[in-house]
């Protein structure tokens, strides 16, 4: 890989390459180490944190679907304190140098701010707000469908922490750019799209639902064209970057992002698939760039040929 074709810097966040993990599939990061090279991972986005521990949800949480998988863990995490305390050092002792992005989330306003006032520490490059956890009862995705609640959240988080500021957008409303636009206002360096969809599975036999929580959020290869597709409308509505994800499972994938308006990609249910899937779309990447000639992945973002 040519690091130099694939250095990215997004919104003042430096990375090795523009291929992260997404939060949720990528551990935090270290548990990928006998798969990959951490090295050549643009970013460990982590598990969603909280502010107490969480058991997660009830019952089953995983449904396959033909192209993809429904889910609803119920951000299971060891919550803050643990994470600044083991996980933290764990992380940069193993991975010193790779980008490292906290994902997190609370119940209310003022949660986000403490959560954003304790990971302003050294070894966390930049925070994402998840504003749009389908499988949580309380807060999660009531601040990701209305844009009040989401510029609130925004705000009280820009105040409390100098680390760049990622807010990821949930899918699940009828307009993304206004979403986008109201974060964007409120100060959001960038915006990450797209989080799960939200699904039902039922079980013919019992007729009960599949998932313990009724409800989960579909992710996989099934939501590649609706993400890509938001991605494009939110790259033409708002001037911060995009980090895009939702399906991507080959270099092939990721360029669509990129040249939909995404400056940088995640790649989420694909790990579990294959566990060195981060860096095998950054090298599928570096060949496009180079049979094309091209200096720097950057010269990629948002180059979509309409008309
Ligand atoms: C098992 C699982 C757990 C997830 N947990 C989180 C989470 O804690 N926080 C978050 O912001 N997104 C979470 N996500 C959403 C992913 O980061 C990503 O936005 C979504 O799955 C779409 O990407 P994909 O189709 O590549 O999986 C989770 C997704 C899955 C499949």
């Amino acid at each position: 890989m040519d690091m130099q074709r694939l250095a990215t810097d997004f919104a003042g966040i430096k990375m090795a390459t523009p291929v992260m993990g997404a939060s949720g599939t990528f551990g935090f990061g270290v548990e990928y180490s006998d798969f990959l090279d951490l090295n050549h991972v643009g970013a460990i986005i982590s598990k969603g944190i909280t502010p107490l521990p969480r058991a997660g949800n009830d019952g089953v949480r995983i449904a396959e679907t033909p192209s993809g998988m429904l889910n609803c863990i119920g951000l299971e995490n060891p919550g803050i304190d643990v994470f600044l305390r083991d996980i933290l050092p764990k992380v940069r002792k193993t991975a010193p140098g790779t980008t490292f992005i906290a994902n997190f989330s609370g119940s209310s306003v003022e949660d986000y701010g403490m959560m954003a006032e304790k990971l302003d520490v050294d070894g966390v490059d930049g925070i994402e707000v998840n504003i749009s956890c389908p499988n949580v009862k309380e807060g999660g995705i009531v601040f990701g469908t209305d844009p009040k609640a989401a510029a609130a959240v925004t705000e009280m988080v820009k105040t409390h922490t100098s680390k760049p500021v990622i807010v990821k957008l949930s899918p699940n409303v009828t307009d993304i750019t206004v979403m986008a636009k109201a974060v964007e206002a409120a100060g959001a360096d960038a915006v990450a799209l797209i989080n799960t969809l939200t699904g039902m599975v039922i079980d013919i036999n019992s007729w009960k639902p599949l998932l313990g929580n009724v409800t989960g959020g579909l992710s996989g290869p099934a939501v590649k064209p609706i993400a890509v597709r938001m991605v494009y409308q939110v790259a033409n509505a708002v001037k911060i970057p995009i980090l895009g994800l939702g399906g991507i499972a080959t270099a092939e994938d990721a360029i669509e992002f990129l040249l939909a308006g995404a400056s940088a990609v995640a790649v989420g249910a694909e790990n579990f698939v294959h566990p060195d899937a981060v860096v095998k779309v950054a090298e599928g990447i570096d060949t496009y760039l180079e049979k094309r000639g091209l200096k720097n992945v950057s010269e990629l973002v948002g180059k979509v040929k309409i008309n």
